[in-house]
């Protein structure tokens, strides 16, 4: 049961790279991939590709909102595909969805399928991140296949092995059942995610204690048992992936009655909001308690370098509490659209007024500009191009004490420091080292009474 042809429902960011690969590494198969969406099929059709995240958006009403994945979509897929096929054909579940959404596919194929047409519902969940999408697919950790524990479903799984196994080497090639398949995609996330507000709780540790964060990741990563990847503290993990998918598992714990879990992996979650709005009150203590009326740039708004997706964006949440508080924000991102800024930050989720993004938040397209006559500097995304700024330049220009609160770890900060600059940075004391914060008379930054609400 070779494969000969593949279409792919969603030409997004999962969709279009991977089909692009499989159809440059075998040259057998006829790849051919759809989408509702017209323009997106002509963007791919041009020179300017889009990348958009295929989506399995988490539900926005009823039981479950918020929290629980929208299977719609899924669902309306299915039914179309049953109302097109005939003969014997492979589904395959790329999309992360809940576990046991394989068995709801299944029952929609089978109840309204042509006579003479059957079918086979497989999980490969996709473990792509963004920026190194091509990577990942051309040189996967693993490539994970679960499916049915039956004659046929092991030679759907077979057929799909084959697929991978023109370039991807057998050993990474994981065969399971479909549930362990789609829970692992879960769990992989929540681990990720669990990993960094780890790292983020060792940071709040280490600003009352004089520990140093970078040091104590340092430490530890080089455990063999613990490894050394995503353990960069920060404020606060973001992303469409990450929160989604751990409050996702939350739900589905407490669906399965099994709350001590759900809780545990809540608490991920909880670190990650705690993380971001610590963050701000960091940046409100230092600048006296006040920043009503005062300017503050931020440098970076994406969720991560390399790419101009803001979505849950730990710098949406740290604007938010500034603005809260009156200050007069200044945004410089290298890929962050305008219009993409203010439509986060008048998101109704984020204020209640959106007219108070006009008078408070303005947007700069030079980093030297934006930093020009303010009183303090929060680096929110870890572009490179923030790591060489003139930063002398950019002193001179600052209202004094010139403060820069580094989110992400990647500034010079001895350098910093010398050139005048008050720096505070996640996880460390720069220039306060041995001097313990907890019951000091400048003790901004005691979690317990400085964190907002
Ligand atoms: C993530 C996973 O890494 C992929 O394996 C997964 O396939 C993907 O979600 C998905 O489910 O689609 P992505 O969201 O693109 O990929 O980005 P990551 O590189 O994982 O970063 C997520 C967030 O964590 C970013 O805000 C990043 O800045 C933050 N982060 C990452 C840290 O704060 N510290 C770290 O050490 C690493």
């Amino acid at each position: 049961m070779a494969v000969k042809q593949i279409c792919c429902i969603g030409a997004g960011y999962v969709g279009g790279p991977t089909c692009a690969v499989i159809a440059y590494k075998c040259p057998d198969i006829d790849v051919t991939v759809v989408d509702l969406n017209k323009s997106r099929i002509d963007a791919w059709n041009s020179d300017e590709l889009p990348i958009y995240e295929v989506n399995t958006p988490t539900k926005t009403y009823g039981i479950g909102k918020g929290r629980a994945a929208d299977l719609k979509y899924v669902e309306s897929c299915a039914r179309h595909i049953a109302s097109v096929t005939t003969g014997h054909k492979i589904v395959v579940e790329k999309s992360t969805v809940p576990v046991r959404a394989a068995a709801s596919i299944s029952r929609i194929l089978t109840a309204n399928n042509k006579p003479g047409s059957t079918y086979q519902v497989l999980s490969n969940p996709e473990f792509l991140a963004e920026g190194t999408a091509i990577v990942n697919l051309l040189k996967p950790d693993r490539v994970l296949i679960g499916g049915e524990n039956s004659v046929l479903g092991q030679q759907a799984i077979k057929a799909l092995v084959d697929v991978y196994a023109h370039w991807v080497p057998n050993e990474k090639i994981i065969k399971t059942n479909t549930w362990s398949s789609e829970l692992s995609k879960l769990a992989a996330n929540a681990f990720l995610a669990q990993r960094i507000s780890s790292i983020n709780a060792m940071s709040a540790v280490c600003e009352v204690t004089g520990a140093d964060v970078c040091e104590v990741a340092n430490a530890i990563g080089k455990d063999t048992r613990i490894g050394d990847k995503f353990l960069n503290a920060s404020i606060g993990f973001g992303g469409s992936c990450f929160q989604k998918d751990v409050l996702n598992l939350v739900y589905l714990c407490e669906a399965l009655n099994l709350p001590e879990v759900a809780d545990y992996w809540q608490q991920v979650i909880e670190i990650n909001n705690y993380q971001r709005r610590r963050f701000a009150s960091r940046i409100i203590g230092s600048l006296f308690n006040t920043v009503s009326g005062k300017q503050i740039t931020l440098l970076g708004f994406a969720f991560k370098k390399d790419t101009g997706d803001t979505r849950e964006s730990s710098s949406i949440y740290v604007s938010k509490y500034l603005l809260d508080e009156g200050a007069h924000l200044v945004i410089y991102d290298p890929k962050v659209p305008e219009k993409q800024i203010k439509r986060e930050l008048q998101h109704p989720t984020i204020t209640e007024n959106p007219a108070t993004v006009d008078d408070l938040v303005s947007i700069c397209h030079d980093p030297y500009e934006a930093c020009s006559g303010s009183h303090a500097i929060a680096v929110c995304t870890e572009w490179d191009e923030f790591k060489t700024l003139d930063y002398q330049r950019i002193f001179e220009k600052m209202l004094k004490p010139a403060f820069i609160f580094d989110g992400r770890g990647i500034l010079p900060h001895a350098k910093l420091a010398e050139i005048g600059f008050q720096v505070e940075a996640i996880g460390k004391m720069v220039g306060k080292e041995g001097q313990f914060h907890v019951g000091s008379s400048n003790n901004i930054l005691s979690p317990t009474s400085r964190v907002l609400p």
